[in-house]
């Protein structure tokens, strides 16, 4: 039999390394014979450590699987796909998965990431090959029509980023990824890169063909090591195999790849603290411009885009920009994966066409708060994205319908929350994290969020509310206007949401207000 057992570290965590090798056992115990097959994560964390079997109908789902569980499912033959209570039928039947559009995370959790024959049998490297037959300006033009827009929140579009570096004429240019998924509630980009990490090196590469860029970094966060691990491993893969070096796939141009870890700090997933970091010194911002399109990594014309928006490119070239554009809505083409996190029954990865709205996402993925309360809220798009209400939970996920009323979709992140969180709790937080986390470089942020917690403390605790909420007001309006970077500069969106939407938290009378 063939079973598969991620080795995500999500399912990791959950101890499926465990059932893995309590499969293994239990297997040579009995004189069974079987493959075991270490995959991604399928992205349905409820039932991780999700273990699969392959039966002739296709691969049948247990789970959550613990090594206590291992005898029980060998005795009721799950090796040849049996019943089971922990037996949710065929995998890609399940609702959650099934109801998904899975452009970007096609391949995750189905193949094994470091597989490079189970990449090629499952499409890899075809987008590589397509860009290597075009003029770098077509690969660029390519990815412009597609409509794709910077996964990573700022929502540029990627084809005219590209552009600017493909322009701008230098003896070397970069590629430098932006691995340092820092947002609160998102794991898209470690999912991506611990289960199909040739997806990324794929996308990197027909990056750095288009502009004309040699060497290409992937800055990964230091909270995700066995990311880092699995994309050093496939790189060398990729490199023996001739995806990588001096002539990619023997088209007689060269591109390198190397993995650089971060330290700890959310300010390094700001672009240019990320290069800044990546020249060997601290994370601080530095101001813009100059773009990083033009003098970026030491001074050279440097493509940044997030994990998701390169791991995006190779299905717009394989496939073409119109199979990409044709999801989504207005502005908003293609998919984004979606990470459902909090207070929500079945957390984990969704990747939908933009228009999906979030009640879609909290109550038909989500399956609704996971205590049985009422949601009041999520917070979208990190711990700078604002708090979204439930009256607000059917504006469809698209960037410019959730800007009009005052939030973002950002890198996809959804935090659910039930009728019991505080909101002036959480407004409290969104300063203290800006306290926490702000380089220091400029004023607004450094010393307003200090400011900022005092003065939510001062509004909690009842003190001269209506003067204490009007300098609260100018404060965040300095922030906004006044900060360097988007740390300082967001920071007053999910405080300014909060208040808006839950005054009674803040101990604001809404009848005598009205
Ligand atoms: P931005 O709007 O200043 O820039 C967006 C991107 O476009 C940058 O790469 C910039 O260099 C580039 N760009 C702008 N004009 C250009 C031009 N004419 N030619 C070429 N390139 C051009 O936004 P920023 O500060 O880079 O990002 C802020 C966003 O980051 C927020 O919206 C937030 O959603 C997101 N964020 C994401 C996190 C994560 O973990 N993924 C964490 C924190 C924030
Ligand atoms: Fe640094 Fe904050 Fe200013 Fe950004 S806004 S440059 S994080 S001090």
């Amino acid at each position: 039999a063939r079973i598969y057992v991620p080795i995500d570290s999500g399912a990791l965590s959950l101890g499926a390394e465990q059932v893995a090798r309590a499969i293994r056992r239990e297997a040579d115990a009995r004189g069974i014979a079987v493959d075991i097959v270490r995959n991604g994560s399928r992205g349905l964390f409820w039932l991780e450590p999700l273990v699969e079997v392959v039966t002739p109908q296709g691969r049948v789902a247990y789970g959550p699987v613990q090594p206590e569980d291992v005898p029980g499912l060998f005795d009721a033959g799950f090796h040849h796909g049996a019943a089971h209570p922990l037996c949710h039928g065929l995998t890609a039947q399940i609702p959650f998965l099934a109801r998904q559009e899975r452009l970007t995370f096609a391949r995750v959790g189905l193949t094994d990431p470091l597989s490079l024959d189970d990449y090629l049998a499952h499409g890899g490297f075809e987008g590589l090959k397509r860009a290597i037959a075009l003029a770098p300006a077509d690969v660029v033009q390519a990815v412009t029509d597609s409509g794709l827009r910077g996964r990573g929140g700022a929502a540029f579009p990627t084809g005219i980023k590209w552009k600017t570096v493909l322009d701008t004429p230098a003896a070397q240019k970069y590629i430098a990824c932006n691995a340092d998924e820092g947002d609160s509630g998102t794991f898209s980009d470690r999912m991506l890169m611990e289960g199909d990490p040739y997806c990324l090196i794929e996308g990197m590469t027909i990056a750095g063909l288009a502009v004309g860029a040699t060497q290409g970094y992937i800055y990964v966060r230091s909270e995700y090591p066995h990311a880092f691990r699995t994309l050093q491993a496939a790189i060398g893969r990729a490199r023996a195999a001739g995806w990588l070096g001096a002539s990619v796939a023997g088209c007689g141009r060269a591109f390198e790849l190397e993995v650089r870890m971060g330290a700890g700090a959310y300010i390094c997933g700001e672009e240019t603290a990320m290069l800044e970091s990546l020249e060997g010194k601290r994370g601080v911002v530095r101001a813009k411009p100059p773009l990083p399109a033009i003098a970026g990594l030491f001074g050279q014309p440097t493509v940044i885009n997030n994990v998701m928006s390169l791991a995006a490119v190779p299905l717009i070239l394989a496939r073409g920009a119109a199979f990409y554009r044709d999801y989504g809505l207005g502005r908003s083409r293609g998919t984004l994966p979606f990470q459902l996190a909090g207070n929500l029954r079945h957390t984990g990865l969704v990747e939908k066409a933009f228009g999906v709205t979030l009640r879609e996402l909290l109550e038909d993925f989500g399956g609704g708060s996971a205590s049985g309360r009422p949601l009041r809220t999520a917070q979208v798009g990190g711990p700078l994205g604002a708090y979204v209400p439930a009256t607000q939970f059917d504006v469809p996920l698209d960037y410019e319908q959730y800007a009009a009323i005052g939030a973002m979709v950002g890198h996809g992140g959804i935090v659910a929350f039930d009728d019991t969180v505080d909101m002036a709790k959480m407004a409290r937080h969104a300063m203290a994290f800006c306290v926490a986390e702000s380089c220091g470089k400029c004023t607004p942020c450094r010393i307003g969020s200090v400011r900022g917690v005092e003065v939510i403390d001062r509004i909690i605790a009842g003190e001269e509310r209506g003067r204490n909420l009007a300098l609260l007001d100018s404060l965040c309006d300095t922030m906004l206007a006044g900060s360097l970077c988007a740390m300082g500069g967001m920071t007053p969106y999910p405080v300014q949401s909060a208040l808006k939407h839950f005054p009674q938290d803040f101990g604001i009378d809404t009848a005598a207000a009205a």
